[in-house]
């Protein structure tokens, strides 16, 4: 990663969020998610979400970049580990990932945080950047709070 990049303020980008996602709806709130993060949080490719839309299958969900692999399954890719481990997977290089799916050549780290409520995995959010190990423990503590917000603030009903 670049030592030039100012610290993203997390906390920040937590109250804003809050006050962004003003409707309970998955769609919009999941669509106002993806652009937000992508605006505000520097040295991505790729950020959107993958939804269970059915059982152990990861359905494109809304996202800002490249169009993008659909589907992928809870066997498959750093996305379906974090389905298949409810954990978030921090991938430093995404060449050393075994089975990393490969949607922009350009991507070499990666973040997927897993999306739970009330014990049902509703989705991951993925983030990709073009730098190797672009996030940092910090970024993954403060994106996972993001998710929290988003959880929080929005009705993910099953099988959507
Ligand atoms: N790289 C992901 C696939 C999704 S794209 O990055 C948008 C993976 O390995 O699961």
């Amino acid at each position: 990663m670049t030592d030039t990049r100012p610290a993203t303020d997390y906390a920040m980008l937590r109250r804003q969020l809050t006050a962004l996602l003003d409707t309970r709806d998955w769609v919009t709130n999941t669509s106002q998610m993806a652009a937000f993060i992508f605006q505000q949080i520097p040295d991505l490719n790729w950020a959107g979400f993958y939804l269970q839309r059915e059982a152990h299958v990861l359905r494109l969900g809304p996202f800002q970049g490249q169009p993008a692999c659909n589907p992928i399954g809870f066997d498959e890719g750093v996305c379906g580990s974090a389905a298949r481990t409810r954990q978030t997977q921090r991938v430093e290089d995404v060449h050393a990932f075994p089975g990393h799916i490969a949607c922009d050549a350009a991507s070499r780290s990666e973040l997927v945080i897993p999306l739970i409520k009330n014990d049902r995995l509703w989705g991951v959010l993925d983030l990709d950047s073009p730098l190797p190990g672009r996030f940092t423990v910090e970024d993954q503590k403060g994106i996972e709070a993001l998710c929290q917000v988003l959880i929080e603030q929005t009705d993910l009903p099953d099988g959507q």
